[in-house]
């Protein structure tokens, strides 16, 4: 039987403070700032969550991403389950592994051989560490605005995004890497410009440095892969989970060959490569690959952006297929900017006292997974339209 409860929100948060620090597991999951109790969440079907009190909502936190084809699924949940049955961890070798490292290495062009680990973080940790272990350096280069877990990065220079001239001066042949979002969502959803993701291969290149696109929201978001090809590593997580804790890293062979235990940088995990978490990445990527699943993730995406973005005064809305971010203050966004909270505390809460859950902060992404319906997406839409056009 499952846990079941009959507090309410305000308690179970209350209580959870007092042994948890802030009653959450991460931040941003407090909801700070924006006038509520955060929701506890008791289950989640397709695109809707219920809260312990019986709530609904539709969801566009989608688990910060990780739920591209929405909650539980039923081949991800059977998939999953069949797994949990057969054993959930071994620390030994599994054949899913080497299953779901091939279907990536395949999808995605550049990619030549991946590490599982548990989470985006470990996965960027442990890009860094690899490419200081690979070049004998240690400066790294980062952008203000982006997000990269929060282990500790040593030494960092933090740079602007998608400014070329700010990078170039910079660069210098102490450089040991070089890590950005090749599409940004921690500062709201800001695409790289073309020309800045095509400046950094061509610098790091020059100066022997290694270029690492951190796609733990962008890979297998917006198209089949990623932008790899032109990284020299890249960092996976959230989809390649399939919604259990798994994330990875990978790229050139003549890098990744540098690991242990063919190489000398060490790294490792208890839990790295899951197999349920395998299964379930698995799962979710085969569900991915059919034909025409990006475009009619578009489609969906564009029922609230298209009409949304129209509407917009004071800010403006900015997306990549399968996610966007509505920005209240610029007009447009390029790198990270100061944004309006009260506006966007107002807007949060108008969305939430309607049953509609957008991610509770104005940095964030909020994402479209295929379980969205059009009924719901529609309301989405007429609700926002609503807030901005009163
Ligand atoms: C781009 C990016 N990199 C790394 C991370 C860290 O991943 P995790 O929260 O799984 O540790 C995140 C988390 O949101 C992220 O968005």
């Amino acid at each position: 039987m499952p846990s079941e409860t009959c507090l309410s929100a305000k308690e179970i948060f209350e209580k959870s403070q007092e042994v948890i620090p802030g009653g959450v597991n991460s931040p941003v999951r407090a909801c700070c700032g924006l006038g509520i109790t955060p929701p506890i969440i008791a289950r989640g079907e397709g695109d809707t969550i219920t809260d312990v009190e019986g709530n609904t909502f539709i969801d566009y936190c989608m688990s910060w991403g990780a739920l591209l084809h929405g909650h539980a699924h039923p081949e991800i949940v059977s998939r999953a389950q069949a797994q949990v049955a057969r054993g959930s961890t071994f620390g030994i070798p599994t054949a899913i592994e080497e299953k779901l490292a091939r279907k990536m290495v395949e999808e995605v062009a550049g990619l030549e051989q991946v590490r599982f680990v548990s989470s985006g973080t470990e996965a960027t940790m442990s890009a860094i560490r690899l490419a200081r272990g690979h070049t004998g350096r240690s400066l790294f280069i980062k952008f203000e605005g982006n997000y990269h877990g929060h282990a500790d990065m040593g030494e960092t220079i933090t740079l602007p995004y998608n400014d070329v001239e700010a990078f170039r001066s910079a660069m210098s042949d102490e450089v040991a890497g070089v890590i950005v979002e090749p599409i940004a969502g921690n500062m709201g959803v800001v695409p790289g410009a073309q020309e800045f993701l095509e400046v950094l291969r061509e610098e790091t290149k020059r100066v022997g440095a290694v270029l690492i696109f951190d796609e733990v929201i962008s890979g297998f978001r917006s198209q089949f892969g990623a932008s790899q090809e032109v990284a020299d590593l890249s960092c996976f997580g959230k989809i390649v989970g399939g919604g259990f804790p798994a994330a990875a890293f990978g790229g050139k062979r003549e890098i990744m060959q540098k690991l242990a235990p063919v190489g000398k940088v060490f790294q490792a995990g208890t839990l790295s490569g899951n197999p349920v978490a395998m299964e379930a990445g698995l799962a979710a990527l085969e569900l991915a690959s059919l034909p025409g699943f990006y475009e009619e993730l578009k489609r969906k995406g564009e029922i609230i952006t298209k009409p949304v973005r129209e509407a917009m005064r004071g800010g403006c809305l900015q997306e990549a297929v399968g996610m966007f971010t509505l920005f209240f203050g610029p007009e447009k966004v390029e790198r990270f900017e100061k944004l309006d909270h009260e506006r966007f505390g107002e807007y949060f809460r108008f969305m939430w006292e309607r049953g509609i859950y957008v991610s509770p902060s104005p940095y964030e992404a909020s994402f479209i997974s295929m379980a969205h319906t059009d009924a719901h997406l529609e309301k989405t839409r007429d609700t926002m339209l609503e807030f901005l056009c009163g």
